[in-house]
C-alpha cells in the first residue's frame, strides 16, 4: 500500500473513492456540505431517508455521486460532538480504512485527516491517520497452510491519499506521514516477531532478524554474545535462566550512531524471554501458550531500531536484548538457588517464574558498563501483577529520574502509547531481602503485594548509575492473542521530541 498526502477540493478528485466525514444530519463538514451542493443535495437526500445518521465509525458507501469526479463516496459517521476527541478520531479512522478497503477502489482520498481535533494539529492527525491504518490493515497468516493462504481475501486498493485544509499544512503533514510509515513498519516487525510461535521465534531466530536489520545498509550494526561470551563476563543470573533449557540464551546487541560523535548514547533494553513455562515453578497449563509473546519487550527494541533507521533519526542508540526461554528440565534453576550477576550481586531465586528481572539484571549492567548511556529504558513483560494494576491501556512506567518519566509520559500521550506511573518508594527495598543471599528474586514480605513495583526495585539495583526507567508491559504487549508492536511507537516519539527539543536549546 502507497500512502501519501495531498490538498485538493474534495468536488475536483478524481478517484476511486471519496471518504467524508458526517457528524449528524444537521452538521455536516465543509467536505460533506461541498459535495452534497455540488450533487444537488444528494447527501442530504440519503440521510433524510434514514439510511445514514452519521453516528461513530458508522459508514455508508454511495456510488456514482452527481457533481463528483469519484467512482463512489464513502461517507463515515463522526457521532455528535464537532470538536473530536483523540479517541473518536481514531475510531472513525479505522472504520474509513476498513471500509474502503471492502470496496473495489484502487484508490481512495480521504478527507477525514482535514477534521479538527481537540489540542491536536495537522501533524497528528495524519500520523495517527496513518498509524490507524497500518494496524487496522495488518494481519499476521506466515503460520497458516497453504490452501488457507490461497484462500486470504486479497484487496484492490493500493494508494490510500490523506487530504489536508491548505498548502501550508502539507510539509507539516507530510512530517507525520513519514514518521508514521517508518513508526508503522518498526511496530510490524515488532507484532510479528511477538505473534510467531515459540518453535519459530527462539533466541537464536531473535538473533538472526537482528543480524537481518544491521545488513540492510541501515546503519545499524548487530553483534551477538553467546553463552561462553557471557559466561566470561560472568552473566551467572542470565545463564541460570537458559540452563533448562535446549535453546542457546544470546544477548543481542544494536548500534546506531548517527548523532554527534561525542553524545552518550540512548539505551534501550528488552526482555527476550521466547517461551516462559514459569521453569521449576512452573505455570499453570490454561493460556500457557500466551508465554510466547513474553519476547516482546526484545521485539520492541529490534521494531524501534528498524523504525529509527527507516527515518534516518539522527540519535545515537543502543539496544541489548536478553533472549532465552525458561522451561523446567535437569539442569533448571531451582528454588532456593543462589547466582551470582555480572553485576557481583548474589541472587536467591526463591520462584524461578520471576526469571524475567533475572535475564534483565545481567542486561543493565551490561548497558551500563559498555555504553555509560545518558537515559537507559528497558522494556519487560515482567509481571502478571503490573496486568491486574494497569490492565491493557498504560503500560506500568518506573523511573529513578523525574524528567524522563515526564519525558514518557509525554511522548506517549501524544502517540497513543500511553503509560501510567507506579511507586518505587524506598519502603519497598526491604521486600526483596534474602535469608542467604543479597538479594531474593520475589517478595520475602508482603506476599503479593505491589508484584509490579517488587519487579521493578529488583531491576534498579542493577540500574543504579544510570538515569533509568523500566516500562512494564505484560498488559499491553498483546492483546487477546494478537501482538501490539507496543512500545515502539512510544519510544519512537521520546527519540523524536528528544531531538527538536535538543535543537531549540
Ligand atoms: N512473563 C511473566 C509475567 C506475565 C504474566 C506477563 C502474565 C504477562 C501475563 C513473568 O516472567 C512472570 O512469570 N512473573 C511472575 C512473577 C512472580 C513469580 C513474582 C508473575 O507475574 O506471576
Ligand atoms: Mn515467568
Ligand atoms: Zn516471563
Amino acid at each position: 500500500m502507497e500512502y501519501f498526502v495531498k490538498t485538493s477540493s474534495p468536488e475536483k478528485r478524481r478517484t476511486g473513492c471519496l471518504i467524508l466525514g458526517v457528524f449528524d444530519r444537521r452538521t455536516p463538514t465543509v467536505e460533506g456540505t461541498l459535495i452534497d451542493q455540488a450533487s444537488g443535495g444528494a447527501l442530504g437526500a440519503v440521510m433524510r431517508r434514514g439510511d445514514f445518521d452519521g453516528k461513530l465509525g458508522q459508514t455508508l458507501l454511495l456510488h456514482d455521486v452527481p457533481g463528483t469526479l469519484a467512482e463512489r463516496v464513502l461517507l463515515v459517521g463522526l457521532g455528535r460532538d464537532t470538536s473530536m476527541d483523540e479517541a473518536s478520531y481514531r475510531k472513525a479512522i479505522a472504520a474509513s480504512a476498513r471500509a474502503v478497503r471492502a470496496t473495489g477502489a484502487v484508490d481512495a482520498a480521504n478527507y477525514l485527516t482535514r477534521l479538527n481535533v481537540r489540542d491536536r494539529d495537522v501533524h497528528w492527525r495524519v500520523q495517527q491517520a496513518v498509524l490507524v491504518t497500518m494496524a487496522e490493515y495488518y494481519r499476521f497468516d506466515e503460520c497458516r497452510g497453504e490452501a488457507a493462504r490461497a484462500d486470504l481475501p486479497s484487496y484492490k486498493l493500493e494508494r490510500l491519499g490523506f487530504d489536508v485544509s491548505s498548502r501550508a499544512e502539507v510539509s507539516a503533514a507530510d512530517r507525520g506521514l513519514r514518521e508514521a510509515l517508518a513508526i508503522g513498519a518498526g511496530q510490524q516487525l515488532a507484532k510479528d516477531l511477538g505473534n510467531l510461535p515459540g518453535n519459530l521465534c527462539t533466541p537464536t531466530y531473535l538473533a538472526e532478524t537482528a543480524r537481518k536489520l544491521a545488513t540492510q545498509g541501515s546503519g545499524i550494526k548487530a553483534k551477538v554474545l553467546e553463552e561462553s561470551d557471557m559466561k566470561k563476563l560472568g552473566m551467572g543470573s542470565l545463564l541460570s535462566v537458559s540452563r533448562g533449557s535446549r535453546e542457546p540464551a544470546k544477548l543481542i546487541v544494536l548500534e546506531y550512531m548517527k548523532g554527534r560523535k561525542t553524545d552518550r548514547p540512548i539505551a534501550l533494553v528488552g526482555k527476550g524471554l521466547t517461551f516462559d513455562a514459569g521453569g521449576i515453578s512452573i505455570k499453570p497449563a490454561a493460556g500457557m501458550d500466551e508465554m510466547k509473546f513474553d519476547m516482546c519487550g526484545g521485539a520492541a527494541v529490534i521494531g524501534t531500531f528498524k523504525a529509527v533507521s527507516q527515518l534516518k533519526l539522527p540519535v545515537n542508540l543502543v539496544g541489548v536484548i536478553a533472549a532465552s526461554e525458561n522451561l523446567p528440565d535437569g539442569a533448571a534453576n531451582k528454588p532456593g538457588d543462589v547466582v551470582t550477576s555480572m553485576a557481583g550481586i548474589t541472587i536467591e531465586i526463591l520462584n524461578t517464574d520471576a526469571e524475567g528481572r533475572l535475564i534483565l539484571a545481567d542486561a543493565l549492567t551490561y548497558t551500563e558498563r559498555q555504553y555509560d548511556p545518558t537515559v537507559c529504558i528497558d522494556m519487560a513483560t515482567l509481571t502478571g501483577a503490573c496486568v491486574v494494576a494497569l490492565g491493557a491501556y498504560p503500560s506500568g512506567l518506573f523511573s529513578n529520574t523525574p524528567a524522563l518519566t515526564r519525558a514518557l509520559t509525554a511522548a506517549g500521550d501524544q502517540i497513543g502509547d500511553r503509560v501510567w506511573e507506579l511507586p518505587m518508594w524506598p519502603e519497598y527495598d526491604d521486600h526483596i531481602k534474602s535469608e542467604c543471599a543479597d538479594i531474593a528474586n520475589i517478595a520475602t514480605k508482603g506476599g503479593r503485594d505491589a508484584g509490579a513495583t517488587i519487579g521493578a526495585i529488583f531491576l534498579q539495583r542493577f540500574a543504579r548509575k544510570m538515569k533509568w526507567a523500566h516500562l512494564d508491559i505484560a498488559g499491553t504487549a498483546w492483546v487477546g492473542k494478537k501482538s501490539s508492536g507496543r512500545p515502539v511507537p512510544l519510544l519512537m516519539q521520546y527519540l523524536i521530541n528528544g531531538l527538536s527539543s535538543s535543537s531549540k536549546s
